[in-house]
């Protein structure tokens, strides 16, 4: 059983891995690495914006890019979505399948490379959550995805945003591996973006309540 926590708390064996090198783009076996604790390293719920903007969505076929301990897709998966997890981190998605188990769904899990994985055939809905890669592995990714989708199909991206760095709480350091929205935006003209915002994420720490800046961008493939 995997406990759950907040993102920011956790035993101190936890924290020296969340800690771990985050000032720099993380290759498979770091995040391998960074998963292997029996504790989930982030929380096991969906990521708020994903509940808020993606809850009242037909269910159909959703993956969840760079999806870690799988919390995304699960909560995909329980509102009745046929969820595919892809991530470069096995260590990451057996503990999304332990996290599937434990809600009583499945979900299929893919060890591939977000850059240059794609579907077999075009699904509903793509989320990409915390992908922490740099710009131009942003661009190549997001690129493709958009190419990814149905007919009137969704992509949410959820990112720490740039101005984070300086002005937000948690997060990376280093702005390298951090989003913009207007550069979040540029590959997607193929699509109708009708969210492209820095979201405010209020975050609970046991210093009081502090904001997180994340870029959120959602768009449609025209129908
Ligand atoms: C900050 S975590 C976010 C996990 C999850 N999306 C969430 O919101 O809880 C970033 C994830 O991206 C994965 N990742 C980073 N670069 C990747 C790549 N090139 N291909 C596939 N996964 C990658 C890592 O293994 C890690 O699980």
């Amino acid at each position: 059983m995997f406990a759950v926590h907040s993102e920011r708390g956790g035993s101190p064996e936890l924290q020296r891995k969340r800690v771990w090198r985050e000032t720099e783009a993380m290759d498979s076996a770091q995040w391998d690495e960074r998963y292997s604790t029996s504790e989930l390293i982030w929380t096991g719920r969906a990521n708020q914006f994903v509940e808020k903007h993606l809850g009242d969505l037909e269910p159909g076929t959703a993956i969840d890019l760079g999806a870690g301990e799988g919390r995304n897709a699960v909560w995909l998966a329980t509102r009745g979505w046929t969820a595919t997890a892809v991530d470069f981190s096995q260590i990451g998605l057996d503990k999304a399948d332990h996290l599937a188990n434990e809600h009583g769904v499945e979900i299929t899990t893919v060890c591939a490379d977000a850059t240059i994985w794609a579907p077999d055939a075009p699904v509903d809905l793509v989320v990409v959550s915390y992908l922490q890669l740099p710009a131009e592995q942003q661009r190549v990714f997001l690129a493709h995805a958009a190419t990814w989708l149905t007919q009137g199909g969704t992509l949410l991206v959820i990112a720490h945003d740039r101005s984070n760095v300086e002005d937000g709480y948690g997060g990376p350091p280093s702005p390298d591996v951090c989003y913009t929205v207007e550069e979040t935006v540029a590959p997607l003209a193929a699509l109708d973006v009708t969210t492209a915002e820095v979201a405010e994420r209020q975050v609970n720490t046991p210093d009081g309540t502090k904001t997180a800046l994340d870029t959120l961008v959602i768009a449609q493939r025209p129908l």
